[in-house]
């Protein structure tokens, strides 16, 4: 019964055509639509980035306004939702909490969730992308047991975020730009990774016809685990973990990592598409710099934990050999912690960023033709016997 490949991981398959995302791994180059992610990073934004993934040109002045105008209408959650919140421990890990609320919005939205008809899409795209951070930051306040924040219209999207998260009723929060900056970079630098574990995910659902709030929730479940977008968060535990960068201490983690009988991995290292430098992790590494820099924090233990632990492994052989390379998540968490995120939310912030992504990659895939995702398997069961007679 026909031939198939046995190919585990997808190391060697192609699993669609896109025109979104374009990576060469062996020379460390990320394109969307074109446009290189260090060009887009310096002069760029978020939002705009959001609009060339989705739609496939940047826009014009008009078109810029026009989208942004439509995403703050749209960034309120429905009052209801915050009941699901509520069901939830307190203490629950924030990642948990996000893939129920954004499989639940699904609930809210009953008449626009006909895929085939390209106003749906289009509105689900946009409701999605406007609600994650305010789906996120709520996330957060229900674990510090903090009263929800309601966007604020004024505010750029990742202001918006800062706000939501930080703001409470009895202070002013005031907005530091270089934390608005760099978590508009950060979003950015997540934005698009063309065929990764979620967005495949995304798209296999999607390929079942579920409805795009489903497809991002199934994404978000995938974006999870520490191999993945979790990769951020375990950095951080490992930098903790650590501890003093002392040469030798730091030598021995790094032993650690190359010893196969131990499951030790350095974290934010290595990736299965880059055999060179992740050239999101340039701009990263450069983002930190700035942002401790211009906090007073140069100093900072764990940035120079990092620093001395790139270093040596940069010059092992171990690492030479595997091109192994620090990848996006090796710096975004020291950015994150130094902006007051909290650990157990970077992936949280990964999952907001990551959401254009999907989205894009989900309704570049159901505008086009495609056919359910279903891969076959090699068989290694018994063959066929007979139930026993009693
Ligand atoms: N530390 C130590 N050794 C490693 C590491 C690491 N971080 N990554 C790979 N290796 C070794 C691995 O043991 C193997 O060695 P050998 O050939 O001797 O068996 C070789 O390098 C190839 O590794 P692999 O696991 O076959 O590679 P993969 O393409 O299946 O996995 C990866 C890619 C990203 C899952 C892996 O490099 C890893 O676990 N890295 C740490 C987690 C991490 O930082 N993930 C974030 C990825 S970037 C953000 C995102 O897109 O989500």
């Amino acid at each position: 019964e026909g031939f198939f490949t046995y190919d585990p991981g997808f190391m060697a398959t192609s699993s669609c055509q896109s025109a979104i995302t374009y990576i060469d791994g062996g020379k460390g180059i990320l394109l969307h639509r074109g446009y290189p992610i260090d060009q887009l990073a310096n002069h760029s934004n978020f939002v705009e980035l959001a609009y060339l993934l989705l739609f496939g040109e940047l826009p014009s002045k008009d078109e810029y306004e026009n989208f942004e105008r439509t995403i703050r209408n749209h960034t309120m959650v429905h009052e209801q939702l915050a009941n699901f919140y509520k069901g939830f421990r307190r203490d629950a890990h924030p990642m948990s909490i996000l893939c129920g609320v954004v499989g639940g919005l699904a609930a809210f939205y009953h008449d626009h969730l006909d895929i085939t008809r390209e106003e749906d899409r289009r509105i689900s795209a946009i409701r999605l992308l406007a609600k994650m951070p305010t789906l996120a930051a709520m996330c957060y306040k229900y674990n510090i047991g903090q009263p929800f924040n309601y966007p604020r219209n004024d505010l750029t999207y990742g202001e918006n975020f800062l706000y939501m998260m930080f703001s409470n009723p009895c202070e002013e929060y005031k907005i530091n730009p270089v934390f608005a900056k760099a978590i508009d970079r950060i979003f950015m630098l997540h934005a698009d990774h063309e065929q990764n574990a979620s967005t495949s995910t995304v798209r296999l659902a999607g390929s079942t016809g579920a409805n795009p709030f489903a497809c991002i929730s199934a994404g978000i479940a995938a974006l999870w685990g520490p191999a993945h977008g979790g990769a951020n968060e375990a950095v951080l535990n490992m930098l903790d973990e650590i501890g003093d960068e002392s040469e030798e201490n730091i030598q021995r983690f790094v032993d650690r990592a190359k010893d196969k009988d131990d499951p030790f991995r350095l974290m934010g290292f290595g990736h299965r598409v880059y055999r060179n430098f992740d050239p999101r992790a340039k701009v990263m590494k450069e983002t930190c710099d700035e942002v401790l820099s211009e906090l007073g924090m140069a100093d900072d233990p764990q940035l120079k934990i990092a620093k001395r632990l790139e270093q040596i492994a940069l010059e092992d052989d171990y690492f030479i050999e595997r091109k192994l390379y620090p990848n996006v998540d090796f710096y975004s968490g020291i950015i994150l912690k130094a902006i007051g995120i909290p650990t157990n939310m970077f992936t949280v912030v990964f999952a907001v960023s990551r959401t254009i992504g999907w989205i894009s990659h989900w309704h570049e895939m159901i505008s086009g033709d495609y056919k359910i995702g279903r891969p076959r398997q090699l068989y290694t069961g018994h063959a066929q016997r007979d139930y026993p007679s009693k």
